[in-house]
């Protein structure tokens, strides 16, 4: 499968900087026959950004972080799956752990941003993992699979082959502990389990599973060359470019 590598930019980048690391982004030759690469800047620099690639031959994605459950009107602050597409958007990472956590989204919400963000056409990363918590009490498991199938709930098969997968253990984000190659396969493998039982093993095999949580160059390698990771969503270490194009390496 063709590793596909995700950078999170989340809200840290200010205008000058975002565009100063697309353009390193975009300058560094990256060879898109092996790997896909999307980047996932704030709201107001998508259009930017995507401006910046246009007549160039770059397959560089760009990525939203987030995307209302609404789809137009009176909801004041938001931003639809037609404005991000308009923009330049062709990805949505939907369901982060953040997301869950600081403004309570429930998987009944990100299953609905799931299934308006697929029928706008907008591929989508959904984004599962367990707390701390949860592991110590050996719920990881568990906690995943629900996640995984209610985020897909109501998912068509023809529109499975649009959703990328992105399993980050909470206690993984942004604390620079990650979780081992071996702890990621175990879990990943579980997600295809469920993949294949909602949509048969043919189908499972093609969607993507990406691992999220303190990935850097240094274990870039170990966690990518899992059978089943077949990607990294990268926060912290997407904001540097030699950090973000380490870790592409890694991916072959
Ligand atoms: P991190 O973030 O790489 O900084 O741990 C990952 C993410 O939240 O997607």
């Amino acid at each position: 499968m063709k590793p596909y590598i995700v950078g999170n930019w989340k809200m840290n980048l200010d205008l000058q900087q975002s565009t100063d690391l697309a353009g390193k982004i975009l300058h560094a030759g990256i060879d898109y026959e092996s790997v896909d690469v999307a980047i996932a800047p704030a709201f107001p620099f998508i259009n930017v950004i995507k401006v910046m690639t246009t007549g160039t031959k770059t397959r560089l994605a760009i990525a939203a972080q987030n995307m209302s459950s609404e789809d137009k009107g009176a909801f004041t602050g938001e931003v639809s799956p037609s404005m991000l597409k308009s923009a330049g958007a062709s990805v949505v990472i939907l369901g982060h752990s953040e997301r869950r956590q600081i403004f309570g989204e429930t998987d009944e919400l990100i299953n609905k941003k799931v299934r308006l963000a697929l029928g706008y056409g907008l591929n989508v990363i959904l984004c599962v993992g367990e707390t701390l918590f949860e592991r110590d009490a050996q719920s990881h498991f568990e906690t995943v699979a629900a996640q995984t199938a209610k985020g897909l709930k109501d998912v068509p098969l023809d529109k499975i082959e649009q959703v990328a997968i992105a399993y980050e253990p909470v206690w993984a984000i942004g604390t620079g502990a990650n979780a081992s190659p071996a702890d990621a396969q175990a879990m990943h493998a579980r997600i295809r389990d469920i993949l294949k039982r909602l949509y048969g093993p043919v189908i499972s095999n093609k969607i993507r599973i990406l691992y999220g949580g303190s990935v850097k160059p240094e274990n870039a390698k170990g966690l990518l060359h899992q059978p089943d990771v077949n990607g990294a969503l990268i926060g912290g270490a997407s904001l540097k470019a030699e950090d973000f194009l380490g870790i592409i390496n890694y991916s072959k």
